[in-house]
């Protein structure tokens, strides 16, 4: 079994969407310690500190780029690859798409235009970025690795858009690794279950939901996700009470686990504004 370091040693370049903060920043942390030397991209709309990485915070570059937005996505693309080709030209190359956002409320009270707007984020954009990066993967070499999350496994009322565009983004990873068996990529879904980051703030969530004993460090999924990648597995669930919880919740019907998942993320949503 290759070590984390051993299994970063063939990439020269990892390429990824929100570092800025949470998993993604967890993430550039790792392994920029794991290989300094390592070119890393970051693609988001705010730059991360590049104090993250006092061994070699000038191998850190980022590209402003709102995900949602088709143009940004297209203009982001076309530098990352110029930067490549002047500063990583061999080598293989490692796409994290980790930008993504949630929303917790019954979608009848939703601001629609922010439902769709996760959606670009979560989906559209996820699969854009891979579109126009996989020819330079398929020729170096490497892996794209998409974050879904274990609520991939549910459908997810009171987050029934955030739920399903992870639902996709699960099973569009586990399709396209298929598709890509005998070229020189593989496709990995991490599915993360609650994490202590930003996320839940920023998705307008109420309550403790950080509080819990089975909440992980944005940290341990990362490291979880890169010893998947190591093992060339197609999908991984980081943390054991995660693996649980989604070996069950695959198997129930899934309007029994519709009617399940209503009583969890009835109590995450956001109050509708008083009128
Ligand atoms: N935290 C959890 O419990 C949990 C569980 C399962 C799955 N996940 C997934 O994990 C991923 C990372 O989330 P996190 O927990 O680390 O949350 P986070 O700390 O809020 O990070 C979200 C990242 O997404 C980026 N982002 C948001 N909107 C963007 C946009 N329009 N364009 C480009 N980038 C954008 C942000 O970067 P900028 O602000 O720089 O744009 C930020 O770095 C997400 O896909 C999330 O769905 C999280």
């Amino acid at each position: 079994m290759p070590s984390l370091s051993e299994a970063l040693q063939p990439f020269s370049a990892v390429l990824l969407t929100g570092g800025s903060s949470g998993i993604g920043k967890s993430f550039i942390q790792l392994c920029g310690n794991l290989k300094p030397e390592l070119r890393i991209c970051n693609l988001s709309r705010h730059a991360p500190d590049k104090k993250i990485l006092p061994g070699a915070p000038e191998n850190l570059n980022h590209f402003s780029c709102d995900v949602s937005r088709f143009a940004d996505v297209a203009r982001a693309a076309g530098e990352v690859q110029a930067y490549l080709a002047r500063q990583a030209p061999t080598g293989r190359v490692l796409l994290v798409n980790n930008s993504g956002a949630g929303s917790f409320g019954a979608f009848a009270d939703l601001p629609l235009d922010r439902e769709l707007a996760m959606i670009d984020l979560n989906v559209r954009g996820l699969v854009q970025l891979t579109g126009l990066l996989l020819p330079t993967l398929l020729a170096r070499g490497g892996a794209v690795m998409n974050i879904a999350s274990t609520v991939a496994y549910v459908p997810a009322p009171f987050a029934a858009t955030y739920g399903a565009t992870k639902a996709f983004v699960l099973h569009w990873t586990l399709a396209l690794d298929e598709e890509l068996r005998g070229s020189a990529v593989r496709a990995i879904a991490v599915c993360p279950g609650t994490t202590a980051t930003g996320f839940f703030t920023a998705a307008g969530a109420v309550g403790n939901v950080l509080g819990s004993r089975l909440t992980l460090t944005p940290d341990a999924v990362a490291r979880s996700a890169l010893r998947a990648l190591a093992r060339g597995r197609g999908h991984v669930v980081p943390g054991f009470w995660n693996n649980v919880y989604t070996l069950v919740a695959a198997r129930l019907p899934k309007a029994v686990a519709a009617r399940a998942a209503a009583r969890v993320f009835a109590r995450r949503r956001a109050l509708p504004a008083a009128t």
